[in-house]
């Protein structure tokens, strides 16, 4: 078999078979295809797709790729969360203590940013000392002692998306439904949880821009996971705005945990809330309407807030910064930007926010780029609110001048304004469930 001639067949449209693909994965695994090539295909893969044979074929060949967590030693069900990602989603940050706060299982793996999105092992490295990179061993002792670990993705885990991954993000070959569905599902399933609950965005700010393009991720991913003997659902919501108003890293572990003290963004409270309480039915701790109240009383009462200092201090960060954000460090050049016209906010191009907050220092443009944990924006304004020529839209944090002026120039191209009152858009479009995925209600 030859990597060449693969090219040349997924170039021409023609499916390839499982055997073509494992071929691929243990290559790109082994090192011995090099990234021009890989590159390549996944370029023809972009372009022409991949049908549902083939995006299972590589889901489970880059799940066996690596290690397979077998987390049956744990207690309970393990339910597991992924968000396809979006700009300012820190869901993971508020859900994730929620749910082991509520006694349930949550032994998770993130990721870093990717493309314009952030992610969560970036957002929690910017807590002094915290630690990212557990080995095995530290990440199931995490689990043992504290009923969660939020770790980033091991070296041993998947390496074939890690890979994969690192090259989509240089090549410009992110927005692929199967490559997506495979580079999301072949992480769950190799991490062994139990449960899945998918949270796929749509919108500007998101890889998939349609409603309907997320249904149809959401499909392929539902469908793979009932496929591989792990019950999981997804819920479509809304990334045609930011999620909360801070994008940023320690800006958003600022506001998760404003959420987790009972107060932050409402949106932002909606949607961990829904995701939470889904987690915990799919954990089987009763109805969906239980499942919310127990989430909003795992909020209420403090024990989500202090559920997460708890596994701050367990990955080795410093829990001081969660009981008094505070202590979190500012920015050191901070740059209000006004509205530049009366009216209401028409539309937000979400990515342009998301590449805002790059250009700040926030996300890498390169992979070994150094992050500036203190970088990134708050907006003051969303979709449908109304505001004055001059009152404040946004604050841009960054530590160089040179960055503010390019970032507050491309953050002012984001806004359309209109002079008739504008919708809100939905936060929450549908859930997809079911073993063939076939199963959608709305909200
Ligand atoms: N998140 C992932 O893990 N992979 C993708 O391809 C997109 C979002």
């Amino acid at each position: 078999m030859r990597i060449y001639d693969i090219i040349h067949k997924k170039k021409n449209a023609v499916e390839l078979t499982e055997a073509e693909i494992r071929f691929v994965v243990d290559g790109v695994t082994r090192n011995t295809i090099p990234d021009y090539q890989i590159s390549a295909l996944l370029m023809a893969i972009c372009l022409k797709g991949m049908t549902a044979a083939e995006t299972t074929a590589l889901t489970l060949a880059m799940a066996h790729s690596g290690d397979t967590l077998d987390l049956s030693s744990l207690p309970g069900i393990k339910v597991d969360k992924h968000s396809t990602g979006g700009v300012g989603d820190k869901t993971t940050l508020v859900v994730a203590p929620i749910v082991a706060a509520m006694g349930v299982t949550v032994a998770k793996m993130s990721g870093r940013s990717l493309g314009h999105t952030g992610g969560t092992v970036d957002k929690l490295e910017g807590i002094p000392g915290f630690n990212a990179g557990l080995t095995m061993e530290e990440f199931f002792a995490t689990v043992r002692r504290s009923g969660i670990c939020l770790s980033g993705q091991s070296m041993s885990l998947a390496p074939a998306d890690k890979r994969i991954y690192a090259l989509r993000d240089a090549t410009a070959t992110i927005e692929s439904v199967p490559l997506i569905a495979a580079s999301i599902m072949s992480k769950k399933i190799a991490a062994g949880a139990d449960r899945i609950l998918l949270d796929v965005k749509t919108g500007n700010g998101s890889f998939m821009k349609t409603v309907g393009e997320a249904k149809e991720l959401a499909r392929k991913m539902v469908t793979i996971g009932e496929g591989a003997g792990r019950k999981t659902a997804a819920f479509i919501t809304d990334m045609s705005n930011p999620l909360g108003f801070a994008v940023g890293n320690i800006l958003e572990i600022k506001e998760a945990v404003a959420v987790l003290r009972n107060e932050g963004p409402e949106d932002l409270r909606y949607v961990c809330l829904k995701l939470a309480a889904h987690m915990l039915h799919l954990a089987e701790k009763g109805t969906v309407e239980h499942c919310k109240t127990l989430a909003e009383e795992a909020i209420v009462s403090g024990k989500a807030l202090e559920k997460f200092a708890e596994v701050v201090a367990a990955q080795g960060g410093d829990r001081a910064y969660i009981d008094d954000p505070d202590r979190f460090p500012t920015a050191k050049i901070v740059r209000e930007i006004k509205a530049p016209q009366s009216g209401y906010i028409q539309a937000m191009d979400t990515e342009g926010i998301g590449i805002t907050a790059l250009l700040l220092g926030a996300g890498r443009e390169k992979t070994d780029d150094k992050i500036d944990y203190t970088a990134g924006l708050v907006l003051h304004a969303k979709t449908a609110d109304y505001l004055e020529a001059g009152q404040p839209l946004a604050t841009l944090y960054t530590s160089d001048a040179r960055k503010a002026d390019a970032a507050k120039e491309r953050f002012l191209e984001c806004f359309a304004f209109s002079d008739t009152p504008v919708e809100k858009p939905p936060l929450i479009y549908c859930e997809i469930t079911g073993p063939a995925a076939v199963g959608e209600s709305k909200y």
